[in-house]
């Protein structure tokens, strides 16, 4: 739960960053802002592309070669760590703050055994002998539920299934004890029982160890009771940020409700097909002059093509939305009626190509 008076874990103020390619500047992430306290989970929820992983690296200083990131400050516990030495970042990214990704094959290495590599950080950064730091290493397997660790710290990799792999990446992310956490789609190579169980996983570890940690996923269930606020990306920027039940029992922006009617129902488990929204993502290096989100958006009004809505519309400061014709407003469901009763379906607007994909919208 949040403690206003506190100083935030990590701040992140208005962090943009692009990557060059041969079709100039591509805008991954585009302003993004956020606040999160010590014991918090932040969700970032999103479709493939929206600039999720974009925004996790470069919180973490991992951007790739050709990104770049200009303005914004990270701070994390009150500290700027945008301009650090590279020494100074080393220490801090992996130790005060760490990350578990998606595929844990990649991640870690094949012929290493388990044991070393998660002793490696504990050697390194805390300088424990090579005996300290597997002791500590078994006690992280303890921790991370892996039954029989003396053998398990032998092993290399491909002896581990899926579940497992991803459970030893956690015990490396929590290796020095990190404030931040950040966790992307550390689930989504897995099966739903085990899914399950990764993220109860880490939602015990943040409540015992006090971190704070960014939940990353596509699905908007994942963040459903695991999250305290949710922030929903599209094309680089934060299109609703609410208290997690507040998201959930009045979303406002038309993306937010397109990605919930996207998850599957239980209550209709086996082969329900899913709405999928229509149309795909913009562009991110031609992105257009509006909201990115109107030409597949059922709202959509002429306006929307122009004029890029701001986050603040409204006057509620925990439930912020970047719509001109939010759902659950009278604007929002008198475009809609219209859209519909002009017979205008993927989005509100003629499309220029005329299929409804959302992919050129004449201005
Ligand atoms: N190294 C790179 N070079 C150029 N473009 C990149 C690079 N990495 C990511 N991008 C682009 O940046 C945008 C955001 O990508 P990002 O990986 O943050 O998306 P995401 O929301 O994490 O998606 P996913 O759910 O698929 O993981 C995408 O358009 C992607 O193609
Ligand atoms: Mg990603």
């Amino acid at each position: 739960m949040s403690h206003p008076a506190d100083t935030p874990t990590l701040v992140v103020e208005d962090l943009r960053t692009s990557f060059a390619t041969e079709r100039g500047a591509l805008k991954a992430v585009d302003g993004v802002s956020f606040a999160l306290h010590s014991g918090q989970t932040l969700g970032v929820v999103g479709e493939s592309g929206s600039g999720k992983s974009a925004t996790a690296r470069s919180i973490m200083n991992l951007l790739p070669p050709g990104a770049s990131t200009s303005t914004g400050r990270v701070l994390l516990d009150g500290r700027d760590v945008r301009n650090l030495s590279r020494a100074e970042s080393r220490h801090i990214w992996g130790v005060e703050a760490s990350m578990v990704f998606q595929n844990p094959m990649t991640t870690l290495n094949p012929v290493i055994q388990i044991g070393r590599q998660i002793g490696e950080g504990l050697r390194y950064h805390r300088r424990l002998s090579r005996e300290a730091a597997t002791r500590r290493a078994r006690e992280l397997l303890e921790q991370v539920g892996i039954a029989d660790p003396d053998r398990r710290l032998r092993e290399y990799p491909h002896q581990l299934s899926g579940g497992m792999r991803q459970r030893v990446m956690i015990a490396i992310a929590l290796a020095c004890e990190p404030k931040l956490l950040i966790a992307d789609e550390p689930t989504t190579a897995l099966d739903v029982t085990v899914q399950k169980q990764i993220l109860d996983l880490l939602d015990r570890l943040r409540r015992q160890h006090r971190m704070a940690m960014i939940l990353i996923t596509h699905d908007l269930s994942v963040v459903a009771g695991r999250t305290d606020e949710v922030i929903v990306m599209y094309a680089g920027r934060i299109v609703e940020k609410a208290p997690t039940l507040r998201l959930f029992t009045a979303m406002r922006h038309p993306y937010t409700k397109a990605l919930f009617e996207s998850i599957p129902k239980v209550a209709h488990p086996s082969h329900t097909r899913l709405q999928i929204i229509p149309g795909r993502p913009p562009d991110l290096a031609k992105l257009p002059a509006g909201c990115a989100f109107a030409p597949r958006c059922a709202h959509a009004q002429p306006r929307c093509l122009s004029e890029a809505p701001p986050l603040s519309i409204g006057d509620d400061t925990e439930h912020l939305f970047a719509c001109f014709y939010p759902a659950g407003s009278l604007e929002g469901e008198a475009a809609a009626a219209a859209n519909r009763a002009a017979g205008r379906t993927a989005g509100g607007l003629r499309l220029a190509n005329g299929t409804g994909t959302g992919e050129e919208v004449s201005s």
